[in-house]
């Protein structure tokens, strides 16, 4: 097998009845560092903390602090056999966290005009380099947003997913990272922050411009102004010290072949200039008040265990329709097991339920992905789906791994609307792909991408993962 055809990340990926990702400690190595620290200046984030105030009191930093904490900062910690582990706004598989943000301004009074670097763990922007000249930049960004101040880009370090998924981490990594830039969007929107979202840019020319090794993959953009905001009184803040990376998570490379990965990277590199094809251009439904999302984000966790028991019609109905309305590129398929008012069976959403086979199908589900007890118990188990011609052409390639970013922002949206009604979830990436094939009866070439379960939480204590959450949740 040539293992460096782009086409074979594809087979890779899937998980067969034959072939399963090995599990945790997939190789007999060090976990690596789910982000990296820089050394330089820190803007803290924490409102808390007076320290830099110039900064502080800038209004645009008050806009930043809105953003980046809820979309992407740790909100609670968990204990593995007493290993602390830090968890995010957002889920991700396995707790890997393969996202970095970095912040480029370009001009912003008050602001030094350059990279900054979001550390999650410190809730800070580290100063990373002073930069004058976006012309690298503006190499991957549409004509309309070169003149914009502000942009989010949004890399992944597949090592961080691959050391214990293999190659499924690299579907991970982007999935991942589309869970993250949803919440970056939900958030602008709440704020009524005018944005592009880019799920489709040419990572050479923002590697370059961030100065970041080939083992971090710029896949994303998001920008934006706060024009209105700004005001001619803001001071100039001190200088800041530009810093340099402390900690990375280096890849192995004699443990792992990196070939149909980077095969996969420079296909999918696009020949066009950039277009507005590149662009995302989901909407939200509803859109939230800032403060009921910050709710939402702040309080998210995956659910771990369902009660066997019926969820309302109309919750499911309001999470259905929000996804279907946000015109993202996917199927939707319900596989019911518990819901009030319908035969359990196979449904398709598409602004309503389209019976496809009436059926008890709990344990079919359960076998599917992988005998997870959270499946077998949940209510419904959800599946995104998407046509793909093979990844062996320039446009296949691209159009797979934004559509993997943009199956993120579906499973985001899915976990935001169904705590909003209640409702437990969990992004499962844990199952067979050929199995599902065969159960939902896809068209040919139609790939699931991601799978969420709902269901009302487990009560009973001992199932409960053994999270801190639960003892950190505010009382009002
Ligand atoms: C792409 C993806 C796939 C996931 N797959 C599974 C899964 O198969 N089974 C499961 O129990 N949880 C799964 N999760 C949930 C993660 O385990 C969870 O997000 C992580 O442990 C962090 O916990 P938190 O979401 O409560 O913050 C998945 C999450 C993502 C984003």
């Amino acid at each position: 097998m040539n293992v460096s055809s782009p086409n074979n990340l594809m087979n890779l990926t899937r998980n067969t009845k034959d072939r399963v990702y090995k599990g945790s400690n997939f190789f007999e190595c060090e976990r690596p560092e789910r982000y990296k620290r820089y050394s330089g200046s820190k803007i803290p984030l924490n409102t808390l903390i007076e320290e830099n105030s110039l900064f502080s009191s800038n209004p645009v930093m008050q806009v930043l602090r809105k953003i980046l904490s809820p979309a992407f900062g740790v909100t609670s910690v968990k204990y593995y056999k007493h290993q602390p582990e830090l968890l995010r706004s957002v889920p991700s598989a396995g707790g890997c966290y393969p996202i970095d943000i970095y912040l480029l301004i370009r001009s912003v009074k008050g602001f030094p005009p350059g990279v900054y670097y979001y550390s999650p763990i410190e809730n800070g922007l580290y100063f990373v380099s002073e930069q004058n000249d976006f012309t690298t930049l503006d190499l991957t960004l549409i004509e309309l947003d070169k003149e914009l101040d502000i942009h989010f880009i949004f890399t992944i370090s597949p090592w961080r997913s691959c050391w214990k998924y293999s190659y499924r981490g690299y579907k991970y990594s982007l999935i991942d990272a589309g869970h993250v830039m949803f919440n970056v969007k939900v958030i602008l929107d709440s704020l009524k922050i005018d944005h592009h979202i880019y799920t489709q840019v040419n990572p050479q020319p923002v590697r370059t411009f961030l100065d970041i090794n080939d083992e971090e993959v710029p896949i994303g953009i998001i920008s934006f102004n706060i024009s209105e905001e700004q005001d001619q009184s803001i001071e100039v803040a001190p200088p800041l010290n530009s810093g340099s990376c402390l900690v990375d998570s280096k890849h192995i490379p004699h443990l792992f072949d990196w070939g149909p990965i980077y095969a996969f990277e420079q296909l999918s590199i696009p020949n066009s200039k950039p277009s507005k094809d590149w662009l995302c251009s989901s909407k939200t439904s509803p859109t939230f008040d800032y403060d009921t999302l910050l709710k939402l984000l702040t309080t998210r966790r995956s659910s771990s265990s369902f009660e066997r028991t019926y969820i309302s019609k109309d919750s499911l109905e309001f999470v259905l329709s929000g996804m279907y309305k946000s015109e993202l590129p996917f199927n939707i398929y319900c596989v019911v097991h518990s819901v009030q008012n319908m035969i359990p069976g196979i449904y398709k959403y598409e602004d309503g339920f389209k019976l496809l086979k009436g059926d008890e199908l709990r344990e079919s589900s359960w076998e599917i992905c992988f005998n997870q007890e959270i499946v077998k118990n949940s209510s419904i188990v959800l599946y995104f789906s998407s046509k793909f011609e093979g990844i062996n052409d320039k446009e296949n390639a691209a159009l797979f791994k934004k559509y993997l970013i943009e199956a993120g922002f579906i499973g985001q949206l899915c976990y935001i609307l169904a705590n909003h009604q209640g409702l437990g979830v969990s992004s499962i990436g844990g199952f067979y792909d050929d199995k599902i094939e065969e159960f939902l009866e896809l068209q040919p070439n139609e790939e699931v991408l991601l799978s969420t379960v709902l269901g009302l939480p487990e009560k009973s204590e001992k199932k409960i993962k053994e999270d801190l959450f639960r003892l950190n949740i505010p009382e009002n």
